[in-house]
């Protein structure tokens, strides 16, 4: 059956409630696209993850996204993961391939590349020396991503030290390793500034770094979305730092998704972002 014969449904799995926007950007994508379908969030608590999982063939789903909880135990659900996914160590995005099996796969590395080139066509990984500040799960897409992209030298700074060596041993080169105590002078000569902590999201504190050391023409990067404009990225754009914040990767991560789902390559459309700029 193609895709034109039948009435297309994908969601996104979380647990226990959902504040996920990606039911808003799927469907502004099957209205822009004529595309007669639907896409719902699903409360899955983590015991019921793999039946709604295997559920997806029979129900007509095209696939879904998965949130927290269900990025890191999904891999014990799915038939195959991709090599990204594998090495982002999450999947976001399970595609039910013709058979009714189930591929999972990580488009949150893509999201994210993508948001920064959106903003600055110019941009090159291998620019210059890249200082990404924390080691948790948004870090690992971004590492990757950008390790793919051709980084050449990564500063990895993370409160808790033990973490961002993990990741140091587990990614290699071109990602070292810096101790908290020494995150601002790790700005100098840095093309590129990346907070990935939690640090600066609406309800939280700032993150507690200095910019002095960092070079004016570096592009600096909060892949925060709550609020727009962190207090890092307003402190980036009053010394004169070009800035791009976490809502691009949002909307970017669910193109290939789409694409993967229901055969059409979506556009981020100023209207779709300010949409979703809205619910912010
Ligand atoms: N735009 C997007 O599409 C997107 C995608 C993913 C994530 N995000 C955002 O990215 C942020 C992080 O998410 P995550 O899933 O990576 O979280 P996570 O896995 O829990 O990691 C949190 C990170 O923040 C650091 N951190 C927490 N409190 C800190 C403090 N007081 N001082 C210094 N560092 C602190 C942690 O350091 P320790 O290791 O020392 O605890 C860790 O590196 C969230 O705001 C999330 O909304 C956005």
């Amino acid at each position: 059956m193609s895709h034109a014969d039948r009435y297309l449904m994908a969601g996104v799995m979380g647990w226990p409630v959902m504040h996920s926007r990606s039911p808003k950007i799927h469907n502004y994508w099957f209205a822009k696209y004529g595309l007669a379908g639907t896409y719902v969030p699903l409360a899955i608590s983590p015991e019921g993850l793999r039946a709604a999982l295997r559920a997806l063939p029979a129900l007509g789903f095209s696939g879904c996204n998965l949130t927290i909880p269900h990025k890191e135990a999904a891999f014990e659900a799915v038939d195959r993961v991709d090599p990204l996914a594998r090495r982002i160590g999450a999947i976001n995005c399970v595609v039910v391939a013709p058979d009714g099996s189930l591929d999972g796969r990580n488009t949150d590395g893509f999201g994210y590349i993508e948001s920064i080139r959106e903003g600055h066509p110019g941009w090159r990984a291998d620019a210059g020396p890249i200082v990404v500040i924390g080691a948790g799960g948004g870090a690992r897409a971004v590492l990757v991503s950008l390790a793919d992209q051709g980084a050449k030298e990564i500063r990895l700074v993370n409160r808790s030290p033990a973490r961002a060596q993990a990741l140091v041993q587990e990614f290699g080169a071109p990602i070292k390793a810096i101790a908290w105590n020494d995150r601002h002078a790790a700005l100098d000569g840095a093309a590129m500034l990346v907070n990935t902590t939690s640090q600066g999201m609406a309800g939280q504190s700032p993150l507690d770094l200095s910019l002095d050391a960092l070079p004016p023409a570096a592009l600096v990067s909060d892949i925060i979305y709550i609020p727009r404009e962190t207090p890092l990225l307003t402190a980036a754009r009053q010394r004169g730092n070009r800035t791009v914040n976490g809502l691009g990767m949002l909307l970017h991560q669910a193109r290939p998704a789409f694409h993967a789902w229901f055969g059409v390559m979506p556009e981020v459309t100023a209207e779709l972002r300010a949409m979703i700029d809205a619910t912010i």
